[in-house]
Order: C-alpha cells, then sequence, then structure tokens
C-alpha cells in the first residue's frame, strides 16, 4: 500500500521534515523534483547537524547529535581522478534532476555518480549538503591538494569550527595564511623543516601542533588560546616555569588547557620558586572536560591558584611511557566542575 506523502497537509509534511534525521532527509530529496522542493521549503536551520569534509576519503560526512548520520561520497571512478583547480560555479544542481544512488554498509552511504574529473566534485557536495540542512561546514580537513576547498568554503561562510592541515608539502606562505584564515580552531600535521614563525600567532580557540620545533617561548607568553597543545616542542622547563609566573599573574586569561611535550621534563622543575602552589592530597585520579570534548585523567598533580581565586591543575599524561605531556588544566572545566 502506498502512502500519500506529498500529499499530507502542509503542517504535517512541516513536523516531518524537521524531525527526520538526515539520512532520511536525503532519502526523500532523491524521490523526485517535488520532493525535493518540499525539503527545501520546510526544512529549518538544523542545529544538531555538522557537516564535517575529510580530505582522505573525498567525502561529506553528516553528523546528527554529534554521531555519524551519513556520507555522501563519490563513486570509485573518482578515486582515479586528478584534480585541476578551476573556476567552480555555485550550483544546485542535483537537487532536482541528479539521483544519487544508495550504498550501504554498516552506516548509511550515499555514492554519487560523478563524471567529471576536471573539477573537485566534493564541492559540489559541501554545496548540496550545507544548503539542504541550511548549515555551514562545521570541520574541514586540507591538504596541499585540495587547499583550494579552504578558500571555497571560506567564501561561503563567515567561520570555520575547525581546520586540519594534513601533512606535506606546504610552503611556508600557505601556512601563514591558514593561521590568518576564518577558522577558530587548527590542527597542523606537519610544517617544513625550516618553518619559522616571526611575531604574535592570531587570537583563536585552539592550536594544535603536531611538529612543535618551531614555537618559541615568545609565541608560547604572547599567545591567546583557549586550548593550545603543541607536541615536540623545544620549549625547557625554565619557558614554562615562566609562562605559569605569567598566568599566575592575570596573563593569557582566556586560556582553559595547556598541553606541551618537553624534553627532559621535570615538574618540580617547572613549578620552582613559584608561591602558592597547593600539593595534591588526593590519591584518587581526577577527571577534565576540554571544551573540545576530550576527558582527561590527571594522578599525580599539584594546583596552582591565582588571585582572582581561579584554580589550575598541574599535571602530566603519559603516552605509552615514552612521551610525556606537561597539562595546565583551568578550573572549572568544560562541564562546569571544580577541582574538589
Ligand atoms: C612534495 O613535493 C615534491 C616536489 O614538488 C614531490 O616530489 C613530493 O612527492 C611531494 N610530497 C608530498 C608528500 O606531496
Ligand atoms: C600530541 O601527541 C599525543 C600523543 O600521541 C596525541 O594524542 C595528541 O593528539 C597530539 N597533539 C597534537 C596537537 O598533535
Amino acid at each position: 500500500m502506498s502512502f500519500p506523502f506529498l500529499r499530507l497537509p502542509q503542517v504535517i509534511l512541516s513536523i516531518i521534515v524537521n524531525l527526520a534525521e538526515p539520512k532520511e532527509i536525503i532519502c526523500l530529496t532523491q524521490c523526485s523534483k517535488r520532493a525535493y522542493n518540499l525539503v527545501k521549503t520546510y526544512r529549518k536551520k538544523s542545529e544538531n547537524v555538522k557537516i564535517v569534509v575529510n580530505d582522505f576519503e573525498n567525502n561529506v560526512k553528516v553528523f546528527f547529535d554529534n554521531k555519524l548520520n551519513c556520507r555522501l561520497s563519490l563513486d570509485s571512478l573518482y578515486g582515479k581522478w586528478k584534480l585541476v583547480e578551476r573556476e567552480y560555479s555555485k550550483t544546485t544542481f542535483f537537487g532536482a534532476d541528479f539521483r544519487l544512488s544508495l550504498y550501504c554498509e554498516d552506516e548509511s552511504e550515499w555514492k554519487l555518480k560523478w563524471d567529471d574529473p576536471t573539477t573537485d566534485g566534493v564541492l559540489t557536495l559541501i554545496d548540496w549538503a550545507t544548503d539542504l540542512f541550511r548549515t555551514d561546514v562545521w570541520s574541514l580537513s586540507v591538504s596541499k591538494r585540495t587547499i583550494h576547498r579552504l578558500k571555497w568554503v571560506e567564501s561561503c561562510q563567515e567561520h570555520i569550527k575547525e581546520v586540519f592541515l594534513w601533512a606535506g608539502n606546504h610552503t611556508e606562505d600557505e601556512i601563514r595564511c591558514l593561521f590568518h584564515s576564518k577558522a577558530n580552531k587548527f590542527y597542523l600535521l606537519s610544517v617544513p623543516p625550516t618553518f619559522d614563525y616571526s611575531g604574535i600567532l592570531p587570537s583563536r580557540t585552539s592550536l594544535g601542533l603536531c611538529q612543535g620545533f618551531w614555537f618559541t617561548p615568545n609565541h608560547l607568553m604572547t599567545s591567546d588560546f583557549m586550548e593550545l597543545s603543541v607536541n615536540y616542542s623545544i620549549l625547557t622547563n625554565s619557558n614554562v616555569n615562566q609562562f605559569l609566573r605569567h598566568w599566575l599573574a592575570g596573563g593569557s586569561p582566556r586560556l582553559k588547557t595547556l598541553s606541551l611535550e618537553i624534553k627532559e621534563f621535570s615538574l618540580n622543575e617547572i613549578t620552582r620558586g613559584i608561591e602558592g602552589v597547593i600539593p595534591n592530597g588526593d590519591p584518587r585520579s581526577q577527571k577534565y572536560w576540554t571544551i573540545s570534548g576530550r576527558e582527561l585523567t590527571f594522578n599525580d598533580r599539584m594546583y596552582l591558584k591565582r588571585s582572582d581565586g581561579v584554580m589550575a591543575t598541574c599535571s602530566t599524561i603519559d603516552y605509552r611511557i615514552v612521551r610525556r605531556i606537561f597539562v595546565l588544566a583551568v578550573w572549572p572545566d568544560a562541564k562546569n566542575r571544580m577541582p574538589y
């Protein structure tokens, strides 16, 4: 028995279109031009939908309530393409005449047949998905080959939540340019071996560096991030000691979590001579939620207290014994909890 969906009263249609999950909505748009237009007419801005574009897979992921709901991907022929950077025109052509073919594995995946190897079809997918859900791209990963996606997304929206820059051959200019893009959070996997950045880093929500050899004590002292994570840094215990004094005196006031991998790290050296270090008397471990949703666990730790009463835990996190990362975690955490 068929169900006369399109003949339901408008109020009901509107309710259904706004309650449906992304994969159901996408399914509906592919039924007919009328169905697509219906979604476009009734679907309001989707607050709990996030569009994530990952460079590795050439697909667009749609998250719903922070869970992966479906993926839009280009068919296997696309794997062979050689991407030519070309003027891309903003069109939403496959809203009506285009058909996605459904391909189901563990999760829903919509495959799109893409026959024009000279343009980047992922841009079309981004365009279509952001338009359908009336939302921006939340997170974007780009490599050298796909850096044009960043430029393109930036031309379409005010901000991007996060940008991951994957390894490989970025020039120093490209990296500097990225620091000044519209992203709130940056993760940089690699930089050229001679990279350096003079001056102050721009103020953003998060910065994550996998290779921190170019991150200087001056960058640390002038940083204005809520989350700062630097692996393989060249900073010393005494650089961090100086930073802790700066923080205690009211410096870097927005900081919530600082993670630094330091050579010859020593918690005693780092806190040497600092007045008001509060030892920890609690044998139990302590949990801390970062603003990007990671849960940290601290064992050995001490506390710092600023004159305005703000507390921070100083501790370390070990990765497979060999790597030890110093963490300064400012309370309250992202779940608004206090240390004790
Ligand atoms: C980096 O560029 C060089 C020369 O342009 C090239 O030979 C090499 O394959 C590139 N490496 C990566 C990871 O893209
Ligand atoms: C630093 O290294 C740790 C351990 O490998 C890793 O979990 C973390 O994501 C790295 N951080 C950055 C910013 O690369």
